[in-house]
């Protein structure tokens, strides 16, 4: 890497403190790195730590002309190898999706014919407003590689998504991309991907109903955390009190049924993972009516049997998904009964689940194992579900590279 050089554009956010922590990790990878700020970004981080750091001057004004005429910015962008821009504001990413140039950091991002990898950060409802999303997809479809954001808390107390991504994170991503893999960051573009999520709901009566208490969280991490890889990612969700990751189309049912109808009519995909807690069994026939309560005579429930829906997508034939993936929540012979699951099922992977862990089941971590046809193989420590769900999505997109 010692002759490769990143042009680091940062961006006017909190989040900004964490450039100095990237251009430290990619200066230690050998890669010789260019700091440029917004106006805004300088109010969070000073250049002259910057430049400490990149052991380079950091430029901060597109019309200064000692630094014009040492080096314009047209010359700058032809230096770089690849423009990374963490943070990546919302408004940095509205200029460049509409082709500004008014300052430095626009007209380079303008002016540059080399790979362009942005770090969103912002609040979560900036990040979720539609002019965000209208502006994401059209870096997207301009070629520019995304990372993040996470899911987590941000510095103005809210909680969602919209927090930069780690520096190591973007780090990796830049050398990817600098090892010449410009796609490297959305290792997923072009795939689709179904991810099925949350509780369902089984009528007994129009008030009445048969459910339990999955949260969805984790599902709807892992559709967040493809869709950030750049696959074309459906939810299919049970009834949740999530909203839609960003950049995933969701698909609304309640009962197992309709969730498998749904799921059959996203086929074909690349790849199911099925993270529902479906209900094992539906009300045989739900009554039309509210059952009326008659002291001493509690109605009989007869209950039937649902369809197995991530054995369904494991067996569809030719439809199938070249990478079926289940998920067990154990509470003891984690990696025995995944496997039984595995088998039973006809899927790819199963991805036990401890949930005798204290802390697990309906809370923010998770403890995993993945189990293929031989065996276990991978034990992932402790980590937050959304830390989980990158680490899958990342699986995933190596699995079917
Ligand atoms: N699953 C499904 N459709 C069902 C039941 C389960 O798609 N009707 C999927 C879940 O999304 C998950 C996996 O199958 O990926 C879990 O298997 P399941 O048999 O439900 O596990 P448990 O309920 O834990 O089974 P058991 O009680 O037999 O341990």
């Amino acid at each position: 890497m010692a002759d490769k050089r990143v042009l680091l554009i940062v961006g006017g956010g909190v989040a900004a403190y964490k450039a100095l922590e990237l251009v430290r990790l990619l200066r230690r990878a050998g890669v010789r790195v260019t700091p440029a700020l917004t106006a805004a970004g300088a109010r969070f981080v000073t250049p002259l730590a910057l430049a400490a750091l990149a052991e380079e001057e950091a430029r901060t004004d597109l019309f200064a002309p000692a630094d014009e005429a040492r080096m314009g910015h047209i010359a700058l962008t032809r230096a770089a190898d690849v423009v990374v821009v963490a943070p990546a504001t919302a408004d940095l990413m509205a200029k460049a999706a509409a082709g500004l140039a008014d300052d430095l950091a626009t007209a380079c991002l303008l002016a540059t014919d080399k790979p362009v990898l942005m770090a969103p950060a912002m609040n979560v409802r900036m990040w979720g407003h539609a002019a965000t999303g209208r502006n994401r997809t059209r870096l997207a479809a301009d070629g520019v590689a995304f990372i993040g954001p996470d899911e987590g808390e941000m510095a103005c107390g809210e909680f969602g998504a919209g927090r930069m991504a780690e520096p190591e994170a973007i780090c990796a991503a830049a050398l990817s991309m600098l090892a010449g893999a410009p796609g490297a960051a959305a290792p997923l573009a072009g795939r689709g991907v179904l991810v099925t999520a949350g509780p369902t709901f089984e009528p007994i009566d129009p008030v009445r109903g048969l459910t339990n208490r999955s949260s969805g969280r984790q599902g709807y991490a892992l559709a967040g955390a493809l869709a950030r890889l750049g696959a074309q990612v459906t939810l299919v969700s049970g009834p949740t009190a999530l909203a839609s990751p960003p950049g995933v189309r969701r698909v609304e049912v309640e009962t197992a049924c309709e969730m498998l109808e749904a799921c059959r009519a996203v086929l074909p995909v690349d790849a199911a993972v099925c993270l529902a807690a479906v209900s094992d069994w539906r009300a045989e026939s739900p009554a039309g009516a509210k059952l009326k309560k008659r002291p001493g005579r509690p109605p009989a429930l007869k209950l039937v049997q649902n369809p197995d829906i991530l054995a369904a997508l494991a067996t569809t034939g030719p439809r199938r998904p070249r990478l079926v993936v289940g998920f067990a929540a154990e509470t003891e012979d984690l990696e025995a009964n995944a496997r039984a699951k595995l088998e039973a099922k006809g899927c790819d992977l199963i991805v036990g689940n401890d949930v005798s862990r204290p802390g697990v089941l309906g809370g923010t971590e998770n403890e995993v194992v993945l189990v293929g046809r031989n065996g276990a193989l991978e034990r992932w420590p402790r980590a937050s579900k959304e830390e989980v769900a990158e680490r899958l999505a990342q699986w995933i997109a190596g699995a079917l590279a």
